[in-house]
């Protein structure tokens, strides 16, 4: 190993090591992921990006530590991960809120859990939801939210205890092109302001390049490792970059690789 590797591994935060997971079911094996290796640097927002059931949830799922890898490991800060990980705050597209309680009520509930102390959790969750633009939505129940504001709840409620690792599971999903595009633009000023790890999932290319430092295009079921994309823009991004040649052709990369790898057919 040269001395430039070395120094590369010990800037490791995450690492997945050789990662297999085969599901048992009753029609026979699911090979879910196979032979995954990657890591993630502190600060680093790496996306993956690839189609429906290449394995990105149940990868997901293992780097939090809720579900053991066939074979392979996970560490983190060079120490394997054997159970749910109490260091991560996590989303997915669905915000599940509970409906009898208030945006502010919502967000407290992860503090509960964890037993933090009231007034100081209560007044992060409410630095947390005026800093996603729903300063004075506090006191509002789920149903007098738009599915937008739902899930920024959802992000507020992960980051409650400040969590070195955000883990993201195809997040804005579930919601309209614009709002969707809001949410990006949020999300990416929240990670810059607080510093933040982030492992996120999409099978939105363009959310991929806009957001990612890298990304990691998986290839259809079982999922590997394709290529791991550097995406070189500045930041902070803006939607106008979306259109400049150096965006369309990290996209375009992507797009390359899913039309070899038959996810996307031409006619
Ligand atoms: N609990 C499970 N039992 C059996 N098969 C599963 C289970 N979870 C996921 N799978 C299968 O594993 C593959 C990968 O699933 P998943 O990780 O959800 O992919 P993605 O999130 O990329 O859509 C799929 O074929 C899915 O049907
Ligand atoms: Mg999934």
């Amino acid at each position: 190993m040269g001395a430039n590797t070395i120094a590369a591994e010990d800037q490791a935060y995450l690492r997945i090591e050789n990662l297999c997971k085969v599901y048992a079911t009753r029609d026979g094996e699911v090979r879910a992921l196979n032979d995954i290796s990657f890591s993630q640097r502190r600060g680093e927002f790496l996306s993956h990006v690839g189609p429906s059931g290449c394995g990105k949830s149940t990868l997901l799922m293992i780097a939090a530590g809720l579900l053991a890898p066939s074979s392979g490991a996970v560490r983190v800060g060079g120490r394997k991960v054997d159970r749910p990980r109490t260091d991560i705050g996590i989303v997915f597209q669905n915000p599940v809120l509970l409906d009898w309680r208030t945006a502010l009520g919502n967000v407290m509930l992860q503090a509960e859990a964890r037993k933090l102390n009231r007034k100081e959790a209560e007044a992060r969750a409410g630095t947390l939801l005026e800093s996603v633009g729903l300063g004075g939505f506090e006191e509002r129940y789920p149903h007098e939210l738009s599915g937008g504001m739902r899930q920024r709840v959802s992000i507020c409620r992960a980051l409650i205890h400040n969590p070195d690792h955000l883990l993201m599971d195809e997040p804005f999903g579930a919601l309209d092109a614009l709002t969707r595009d809001q949410l990006v633009l949020d999300l990416q000023a929240l990670v810059s302001e607080r510093h933040m790890t982030v492992l996120f999932i999409t099978h939105s290319i363009a959310e991929a390049v806009f957001l990612s430092d890298r990304v990691v295009v998986m290839t259809p079921r079982p999922g590997c490792i394709d290529r791991i994309i550097d995406i070189k823009l500045p930041r902070p991004r803006t939607l106008a970059m979306r259109e400049t040649p150096e965006f369309a052709e990290y996209s375009r990369q992507i797009l390359d690789l899913f039309l070899a790898r038959g996810v996307l057919r031409e006619h």
